[in-house]
């Protein structure tokens, strides 16, 4: 899978590419380039946005700097999912991370300041998504966690196969996962349920999917 992330803060990405799941699967089932819109930008002083139409604060991104940085990359729009982050977008749950996962390739678009020219997203993208109903500073970190979760579910990225038992999943019917222990056994007078220390893996085992919790 290929994933090209366009940013302005390009020093964002340095760090998840040393650490699992991003590390484990780098080169092999995932290909990511992270380009900076001032790279490409077709404006002097490696500008890339402008002040609002109708006034207002904020500078927001502009069209014909995102469509640059589109053409030196592929030459116009590409063939796969150009994703713009954006709080207004598709929430971001288990079920998108599991869609995007199975494409071959993704764009992703992150903003600052005020955002994207609309344009950006009704002619440069083919989605919108947001990680949740809040407004951050930047695309940067939702774009961090599309990334991370999507990761997540390429072969090779977990060390086991503790992917297929995790929340969300199938395994717990869309719910959230059961709750871990480990040692010590009691901490503080707080003990670890009796169960998990019985060596009885059926019973363990009824007593984890009983704990299983559905997403409200
Ligand atoms: C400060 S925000 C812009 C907020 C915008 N003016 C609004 O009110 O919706 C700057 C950029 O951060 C990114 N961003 C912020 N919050 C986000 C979220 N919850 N999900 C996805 N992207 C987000 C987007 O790329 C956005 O264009």
């Amino acid at each position: 899978m290929l994933v090209d992330v366009f940013t302005l803060v390009p020093e964002a990405f340095e760090w998840i590419t040393r650490r699992r799941p991003l590390a484990a699967v780098l080169g092999d089932e995932l290909e990511l380039r992270v380009f900076n819109y001032r790279d490409t930008t077709p404006l002097g002083a490696r500008q890339v946005d402008d002040e609002p139409y109708g006034g207002g604060a904020g500078m927001v991104l502009r069209v014909d700097v995102v469509a640059a940085a589109l053409d030196a990359v592929y030459g116009g729009l590409p063939e796969h999912r150009v994703i713009a982050l954006s709080p207004g977008g598709r929430g971001l749950d288990q079920a998108l991370v599991e869609e995007l996962a199975a494409e071959p390739a993704l764009t992703l678009l992150s903003a600052r300041f005020e955002g994207f020219d609309q344009r950006i997203v009704d002619h440069l993208s083919t989605d919108v998504i947001s990680i949740g109903p809040y407004v951050l500073s930047g695309g940067e970190v939702p774009a961090l966690a599309v990334l991370d979760a999507v990761a997540r579910r390429l072969p090779g990225a977990l060390r086991e196969e503790s992917g297929e038992r995790e929340s969300f999943s199938e395994v717990f019917d869309g719910g959230l996962e059961h709750p871990h222990y480990t040692r010590p056994a009691e901490f503080r007078g707080w003990r670890v349920p009796e169960i998990l220390l019985s060596g009885d893996h059926a019973e363990i085992e009824r007593w984890r999917m009983s704990r299983v919790r559905s997403v409200t």
